[in-house]
This record gives C-alpha cells, sequence and structure tokens, in this order.
C-alpha cells in the first residue's frame, strides 16, 4: 500500500518526504490554482523532491487533439511523471494511442465500475476514484474502490492501480487500507491526522513524567 501525498505544496511534499512514507504525488488544476509562481517550475520542482515517486500532472486542454499534444509535453517535465487525463469518452482514442507510445497515465475522475474496467483494457497505469465526491451526491465512494479491486483481481488486469482520490478523512484512508486500494492518495493534513492517537500522546506523556521520578539527569 502505497501513500501519494494529493496537494501541489512545496513545504507540505517536502516535509513529508523527509518521513520517508511518501511514495508520490497527485496534482490537479484546482491543487496547482492553490499556489503561487509558474506551474511548470512547481511541478519540476516536486518532481526533484519526489525523485522516487510518481507525480501525476493533469491536463488542462479539452479539445482531444490538444489532450494529446499537452500529453506528449508534459512527459518531458521530468521522467518520474505520470499525465492525468479525465476518464471521459472523448478522451478514449487518445488514452489507447498514448499507452501505446508508452506514456504513463493517470485517469482521474473515475466514478463508476465500467468506467474503470474501460481504463483497464486501455492498459493505464492508475485509475483515480474520487471518493469523497461521491459520499458528496449521496453514492458510496468507498462500495466503488471495492468494486473496482474485485473487477480488477477477478478479470486479471494486473497492470492497473487503484489510486483512492478525494479522501475527504481519516475514514477514508483506513478504509482505503482495507478494501485493497493500492495506493490512496491524502491531504498532507489528513495523513497528518491519521498519524496521530490520544492514546500515542497520553501514553509519550506519562513515560516522560515517570521517568522523571527515576531523577537521572543523564541517561545512558
Ligand atoms: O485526488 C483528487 C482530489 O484532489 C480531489 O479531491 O476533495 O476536491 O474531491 P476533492
Amino acid at each position: 500500500m502505497k501513500f501519494f501525498l494529493d496537494t501541489a505544496n512545496i513545504k507540505d511534499i517536502k516535509s513529508w518526504v523527509d518521513t520517508g512514507l511518501i511514495d508520490g504525488v497527485t496534482t490537479n488544476p484546482t491543487l496547482i490554482s492553490k499556489e503561487k509562481g509558474d506551474p511548470k517550475k512547481t511541478i519540476k520542482e516536486i518532481c526533484k523532491l519526489v525523485k522516487n515517486g510518481d507525480v501525476s500532472v493533469e491536463v488542462t486542454e479539452k479539445d482531444p487533439k490538444k489532450v494529446y499534444a499537452q500529453a506528449k509535453k508534459i512527459t518531458k517535465i521530468a521522467k518520474n511523471v505520470v499525465v492525468k487525463i479525465p476518464c471521459h469518452p472523448d478522451y478514449f482514442s487518445v488514452i489507447k494511442k498514448l499507452v501505446k507510445e508508452g506514456v504513463r497515465l493517470n485517469i482521474t475522475l473515475v466514478f463508476s465500475l465500467a468506467q474503470g474496467l474501460a481504463m483497464c483494457k486501455l492498459g493505464v497505469e492508475y485509475i483515480s476514484p474520487f471518493i469523497g465526491r461521491l459520499d458528496d451526491i449521496g453514492s458510496d465512494g468507498m462500495q466503488l474502490v471495492a468494486d473496482l479491486r474485485q473487477m480488477i483481481d477477478e478479470y486479471g488486469f494486473v497492470k492497473t492501480e487503484i489510486i483512492a482520490a478525494s479522501i475527504r478523512g481519516v475514514q477514508h484512508l483506513q478504509e482505503s487500507i482495507l478494501l485493497g486500494a493500492d495506493i490512496a492518495t491524502v491531504p498532507a493534513a489528513i495523513l497528518h491526522k491519521a498519524m496521530l492517537h490520544p492514546l500515542t500522546d497520553n501514553g509519550m506523556k506519562k513515560f516522560l513524567d515517570d521517568w522523571k521520578k527515576v531523577g537521572r539527569k543523564t541517561f545512558p
């Protein structure tokens, strides 16, 4: 199970990369719009920071021909870039062509089992079901992750990994782990929260308080 950071914020990426727990980063136009500066420079810096992991960068064009050309350009930013393309029929032949050309793709905005299966058939590297956005409309985002896992295992689509995306809370992350998502892409604040537990804090305090009772200034 891999953790990706779902952000374009350099500060957050730097501090998590230092922990050794981050296997990649996912960005999208919304996340990039929250950061200052030239997006290309930002992406380059992220790719350098996460040198052993994949960095997803989304296309911003609409016309399929332009999406194809832009995808090719995005791949040139760095070796560890993965191109993100929305799961829409307008782009299916572009996706097929790019996969044939060896371009690594993360298909984003996946909201159904049929969409996921179609993308596996095209041989993409990653599919990103958006859990939170399904929950937003009263649907069950976690169920889609479970269904995609079952479909990939049953039909043997070994090339495609599931990125649990649009994670809105610790519960989404925990369930993604249990349901067998290959990757969870998580906002930095949620990942931080997931690593905290009040009993860890209480236990640390008690150990330190008890240690004071030993009365040693130096140890060992
Ligand atoms: O990974 C996709 C994510 O950035 C979208 O999250 O919260 O905007 O649905 P959200």
